[in-house]
């Protein structure tokens, strides 16, 4: 999590620029933010404010989704040696900092904040010291140091920024800048993610692991570990700006489910064409191997839950599992495809999973939305899901574009289900806003929510119920419904809601439902059977669809309605819930 920013310029640059770059990367942390100009550095709680007129032409900055410490002025970044002549920002887990901080405490450095990242700062104020080269320091790093990072560092006095990464995502993007005289002046942005600089540049250059950079404003280099030169490939990237922009809607969220029906159909499309080939070779892969098995977190875990059933219906051996459960419960080798699911791509419980799969030999397979991400580097095979930028932190149109992609896959190997249809069936849902709002105003005086789901709609139970969670921090749970007269049931009472989705023919959830109903729960029904419609089922989402696999992520469609319009009748910090981050970067 966190998100880290610098800027090298030949020219003038006003700090809120800098500013604007990290409030392009908020939603990888929001507890607080800071930057420095290597004169002064300031920092603030909450909210990125992008203001500050000063001029200059070097700068780092980050917002901070705290692990080590808490949500403090002292804590946030960037941070100084004593001295103040090494600045640093560092996304991710330095795990030896105890041991470290131990020793340069005894050398006479002196803390002041409880983070594992301030000692990066007086760890290099101390090599300087012993008369080390700021080069031969970092290969010193990346041999003494353990633990994840992203580490952005200024030394005061040089107009350079130091750039080193392990595991936690980094890249240089590089802008081309107005013409001074016949020099071309460029100014370099080193960030988290291409997203902080996808409005000015299209080309960048990927950091590997135990890499790093020397970045000024006209010129950059890369480094391997041992402090060697190492040549780089400037890539072009694609990114449409206009997802990233809440235009009129009132919360991102909102208008990111209301893009579903164009997104799947741009994805379902891209099967066709532009990523024909590589979904072909996904076929062949799963035909291929003698077991598939998902990794994935949080929504693209339900996703996969969803993949699995599709898969398992067809005959096909497939199972799903948390990512960071991975490397207890999965049996990997080389038949075994294992697919990554991750929206940011960056996910570092799904990274760790991907490296033991890899060490067992298994062939890696991902499905992204961000391109040119980690997860997607990492995998022999990668296919995008064009969703488009997610802003929100509860993820909703990733989860479709995931879920669809599957299905579309399962088709491959004889699922029947009619796609072509499916971007009208999710308008139909946003056709029946005005009931679901209603039903969301009373659901909103509760404390607790269940939704219960069978088959295909368990994972939809789950996703609904985590969106509830997330957005609302009303207690939901998503379960099978079978599994709930074993115990959970005792919590029913009067009043409770308890979301059923009840797909046609389920005779099984129906009882599920009434045994609920008999203990005063308040029934909730997202079906698409019309019989359920009738007499006294007031509470109905109806999905005019068949029961083949769309019906699933169509009711899970009306779940993220509903849980949305339940935050907003709480009045919620909707897109930037408390205590989350989009990218879940550390373990
Ligand atoms: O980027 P990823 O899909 O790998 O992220 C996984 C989870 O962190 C993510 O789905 C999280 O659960 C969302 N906030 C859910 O809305």
């Amino acid at each position: 999590m966190c998100g880290i920013i610098g800027v090298v310029s030949g020219i003038d640059f006003k700090v809120s620029f800098l500013l604007e770059r990290l409030k392009r990367l908020e939603y990888r942390g929001y507890d607080s933010y800071g930057y420095s100009d290597s004169r002064k550095t300031v920092k603030s709680l909450g909210a990125i404010k992008a203001e500050g007129l000063s001029l200059t032409r070097i700068g780092i900055a980050h917002t901070r989704w705290s692990t080590h410490g808490g949500v403090t002025r002292a804590n946030a970044h960037p941070h100084e040696s004593c001295n103040g002549e090494v600045i640093i920002a560092h996304n991710g887990i330095i795990e030896n900092y105890w041991e470290l901080k131990t020793i340069l405490e005894r050398q006479g450095h002196k803390f002041r904040s409880e983070t594992d990242s301030e000692v990066v700062a007086h760890y290099f104020e101390e090599k300087i010291k012993q008369g080390k080269g700021v080069k031969k320091a970092i290969s010193d790093f990346l041999k003494e140091v353990s633990g994840t990072f992203a580490i952005l560092m200024m030394i005061k006095g040089e107009d350079k920024i130091y750039a080193i990464k392990r595991d936690s995502p980094l890249v240089l993007g590089i802008c081309e800048g107005k013409k001074a005289g016949a020099k071309q002046i460029q100014k370099h942005i080193l960030a988290s993610d291409i997203y902080a600089f996808s409005d000015i540049t299209d080309k960048a250059v990927f950091f590997e692991n135990d890499e790093f950079a020397v970045v000024e404003a006209g010129a950059y280099e890369f480094y391997d570990a041992k402090g060697s030169l190492i040549k780089k490939k400037v890539q072009s990237f694609e990114w449409n700006q206009e997802e990233g922009k809440k235009k009129d809607y009132k919360h991102f969220m909102i208008k990111e489910i209301e893009e579903e029906p164009l997104v799947v159909s741009r994805m379902l499309l891209s099967l066709d064409h532009e990523q024909k080939d590589q979904f072909k070779k996904l076929v062949s892969l799963v035909k291929k191997s003698r077991k598939i098995i998902f990794a994935a977190c949080g929504t693209s875990y339900h996703a996969s839950l969803l993949g699995a059933f599709y898969l398992h219906t067809t005959g096909i051996e497939a199972q799903t599992l948390i990512a960071s459960e991975f490397k207890h419960y999965a049996n990997v080798d080389k038949d075994t495809l294992v697919i990554a699911i991750s929206q940011s791509g960056e996910t570092m419980d799904v990274i760790d999973a991907l490296k033991y799969a890899q060490e067992k030999k298994a062939t890696i397979v991902s499905l992204v939305n961000v391109p040119y991400s980690t997860i997607q580097r990492m995998s022999a095979l990668s296919l995008n899901i064009l969703a488009g930028q997610e802003v929100a932190v509860a993820s909703t149109k990733a989860f479709v574009n995931q879920s669809v992609l599957l299905l579309r896959l399962a088709q491959e190997f004889g699922y029947k289900v009619n796609l072509s249809n499916l971007g009208e069936k999710i308008k139909g849902i946003f056709s029946q806003k005005d009931d679901i709002k209603r039903i969301a105003k009373q659901v909103s005086s509760s404390r607790d929510a269940y939704v219960l789901g069978r088959g295909q709609t368990y994972p939809v139970a789950r996703e609904i119920a985590l969106k509830v969670k997330e957005i609302t921090y009303m207690h939901a749970e998503g379960m099978m419904g079978g599994e709930l007269k074993h115990g959970t049931i005792a919590l029913i009472d009067k009043g409770t809601p308890v979301i059923s989705l009840i797909g046609c023919n389920d005779e099984d959830m129906v009882s599920n439902t009434k045994e609920v109903e008999a203990r005063g729960a308040e029934i909730i029904t997202i079906t698409n059977n019309a019989s359920q419609c009738r007499g006294s089922a007031k509470n109905t989402v109806f999905i005019d669809t068949d029961n083949d696999g769309k019906f699933g992520i169509l009711a899970c469609v009306a779940g993220q309605l509903l849980a949305y319009y339940v935050a907003e009748a709480l009045g919620r910090e909707i897109d930037k819930p408390r205590n989350l981050a989009k990218s879940v970067t550390v373990k």
